[in-house]
């Protein structure tokens, strides 16, 4: 089977591990100070805060930008369910919008309208690796004086306008799970060029401590161990290796698909670069098969795929709870009916992604 994901782990991982071990010291060694100390300087940002997920990353960064009950934070109505879950956690809204049918990501022409004098953040997601429009939504945040959290979970190294994701808004949020274009296993950074709210951060994830037993604010056990950050370190060594082979297979499958009739296979906005986390492509209605049925077709020829996302984050009951219904972003409705994610992982031989392209044709 050719999986749709699949980590590369060598023997730098395994040798980092092995010294973690031996060391005796797992947790709140040196480790997670080097990791930070290494992903800031490829962020090319003052500091890097080192947490145990890309959701603990979403919901410290919310925390530090000072979200509680009674505000609003404008996202894609199109992403992971960990984008909104911390803005619920904090009991505030999550205001959706639609996406951008292209992209997948939220449609920036749609940010505006759902400004309120409450509205405190605005977290756009690079969505499958391919970076969102910054300036035009950094002109709304400015105007209106709002946070922006990056969900950079699914783009670590992509960039807008030459500058890497992460660094684009106030707060970068990253995953390091281990599908992710580097990873650690479960694991998550977040990147920021200010200092307080790297301190808030870095309390978040330890309960809110200020000293030895002296906690300023609630916070949670949201550590990043020693054994994680020593695999991320060798990760992020190779993440420019990575995300070339990734650049490299999808332009093989952007050949070998783009003359499929009713295939539409992913495109690259200008200014940016697409670190194709996902190769997503969206089978529409002239295809002969349905994006279910292909999906099985792939399956039996041994190659697998993936559905992000099979619902928009409006159709989850605890959403729709807030007011959303059926019908009120069309745009994610259609795409998560269409879309599907087939293999660009840099693990991939080139007879693999041959066979996929030519599965797919015969198909
Ligand atoms: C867009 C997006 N946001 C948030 C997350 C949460 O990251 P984690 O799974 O590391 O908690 C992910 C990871 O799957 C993601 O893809």
């Amino acid at each position: 089977m050719i999986q749709v994901a699949s980590p590369i782990i060598g023997n730098e991982e395994i040798d980092a591990i092995d010294a973690v071990l031996a060391s005796g010291r797992l947790v709140q060694g040196p480790e997670v100070a080097e990791l930070e100390k290494s992903f800031a300087k490829y962020s090319d940002t003052k500091y890097a805060v080192a947490v145990n997920s890309g959701t603990a990353a979403l919901h410290a960064a919310l925390f530090a930008a000072g979200v509680g009950p009674g505000d609003e934070v404008i996202t894609t109505s199109f992403s992971f369910i960990a984008t909104v879950n911390p803005i619920l956690f904090l009991g505030a809204k999550p205001v959706l919008v639609d996406i951008d049918p292209v992209t997948y990501n939220l449609d920036v022409d749609l940010v505006e309208q759902a400004v309120t004098s409450k509205t405190k953040v605005i977290i756009p997601v690079h969505l499958y690796g391919q970076p969102y429009d910054h300036a035009e939504l950094e002109a709304i945040a400015s105007k209106h004086d709002l946070l922006v959290i990056e969900d950079a979970c699914q783009a670590v190294g992509a960039t807008y306008k030459n500058k890497k994701t992460g660094t684009l808004g106030d707060i970068g949020c990253f995953s390091l799970y281990a599908t992710k274009n580097i990873m650690c296993g479960e694991g998550g950074i977040v990147t920021t060029d200010n200092e307080e709210y790297a301190d808030a951060m870095k309390r978040f994830r330890q309960h809110g401590m200020s000293g030895p037993y002296e906690y300023a604010h609630i916070g949670f056990n949201y550590r990043m161990t020693d054994l994680h950050a020593a695999i991320a370190i060798e990760q992020l060594k190779k993440i420019r290796q990575f995300n070339e082979r990734r650049y490299h297979n999808a332009d093989l499958l952007h050949e070998g698909l783009k003359d499929i009739t009713g295939i539409s296979p992913p495109s690259t906005a200008p200014d940016r670069t697409h670190v194709f986390h996902q190769y997503t492509i969206r089978v529409t209605n002239n295809f002969p098969l349905t994006r279910d049925e292909l999906a099985v077709a792939l399956r039996q020829k041994e190659i697998g795929t993936g559905v992000y996302y099979p619902k928009p984050l409006h159709f989850y009951d605890h959403i729709a709870a807030i007011g959303y219904q059926k019908g009120d972003f069309p745009q994610a409705e259609l795409a998560a009916s269409q879309v599907l994610s087939i293999p660009v992982h840099p693990k991939l031989e080139i007879e693999e992604i041959n066979y996929i392209i030519k599965v797919m044709n015969t198909i």
